[in-house]
């Protein structure tokens, strides 16, 4: 069984969730079929990767086959750009109900704080959009609610004047890539953390024209993952798990999905764990380029992660 944590609701987020992101409509519905019966129990999923209604065909046939049930699986979504307005929070929501064929989500996050407006501010404002989620958090239409690709500084103006405050915070994080003030920031606020792009998203790096070194080729975690006679991609994922993150490795290979999975009955010596933790070379992989604007909201990078000029 994939080990669970509780999040600030007492509802439970298993640790484990099969990515979706770059998995093409025609392969996901296998990968998720894979997933679901090797035991997975939990599928995170966007509108914006244009796959959740064969995600949804893969949800209807493990219920109706009763290999799971719709409570015993985990559904994140993630509210794309363009439907951030009180107006098109909902129906965005229900539309992604319709793909996936359930009738609640168990995690909605907003995918970015950025919503496709040109000017100082954001606009719609991201307390618009929130306080439209916690309307549907009181509707039972979704279980929680969180953010993804917030920076420390967005997550605490978002906690600033929640009625619901956010149980999941989900940003890319792995040993390239570890983000310690926010994961502390969130330890301190009970607020979960989950990790996206764990194995440092070796299909993405070239389409965000990353520089430098693949984390799975890392000597470090090589040299580590044999010793364990373990896969670099475990130790990544094991690392996750011991690091206090859920961690949503893709995959679209039912043997990678399977021993993905295959973390929880050994671990990182505490060793190999630091080892992992203080590897010098750090470098977001997945940047904000595409929503920087000379006029605003953001003019660079550092403006959109709070991180100065
Ligand atoms: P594939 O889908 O063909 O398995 P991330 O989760 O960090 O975004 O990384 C996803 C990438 O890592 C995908 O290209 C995926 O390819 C690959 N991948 C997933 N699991 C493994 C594994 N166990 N070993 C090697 N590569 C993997």
């Amino acid at each position: 069984e994939v080990p669970t944590a509780t999040l600030n609701n007492g509802r439970k987020i298993p640790l484990i969730g099969l990515g979706t992101w770059k998995s093409k409509p025609g392969e996901i519905k296998q990968a998720t079929l894979h997933a679901l019966r090797a035991g997975y129990r939990h599928v995170d999923c966007a509108e914006y990767y244009n796959n959740e209604h064969e995600i949804g065909e893969a949800l209807q046939t493990v219920f109706s086959e009763g290999v799971v049930k719709r409570e015993d699986v985990f559904l994140t979504s993630k509210l794309w750009n363009n439907h951030h307005s009180k107006e098109s929070v909902r129906p965005a929501v229900e539309k992604i109900l319709k793909n996936l064929r359930v009738s609640h989500l168990d995690l909605l996050l907003i995918h970015w704080p950025y919503t496709g407006n040109v000017g100082p501010t954001v606009q719609p404002t991201i307390r618009e959009t929130w306080q439209a989620m916690e309307a549907l958090v009181s509707e039972g239409l979704v279980h929680s609610i969180g953010v993804s690709n917030f920076s420390t500084k967005k997550v605490a103006d978002i906690i600033s004047y929640a009625q619901v405050p956010p149980s999941v915070v989900q940003v890319e994080i792995h040993p390239y890539w570890r983000q310690d003030d926010l994961l502390s920031f969130c330890g301190e606020r009970n607020i979960h953390v989950t990790a996206f792009s764990p194995l440092g998203s070796p299909d993405s790096s070239a389409m965000f024209q990353r520089k430098g070194p693949k984390l799975m080729d890392d000597p470090t975690l090589v040299s580590i993952a044999s010793s364990l006679n373990k896969s670099p991609a475990q130790c990544l994922i094991r690392w996750g798990l011991q690091h206090g993150t859920s961690i949503l490795p893709k995959s679209v290979n039912e043997g990678r999905i399977r021993s993905n999975l295959d973390v929880t009955s050994w671990e990182l010596p505490r060793a190999d764990y630091e080892a992992l933790c203080s590897l010098s070379f750090q470098q977001r992989m997945v940047t904000a380029r595409y929503w920087l604007n000379p006029k605003g909201p953001y003019k660079t990078e550092g403006e959109f992660w709070d991180e100065g000029p």
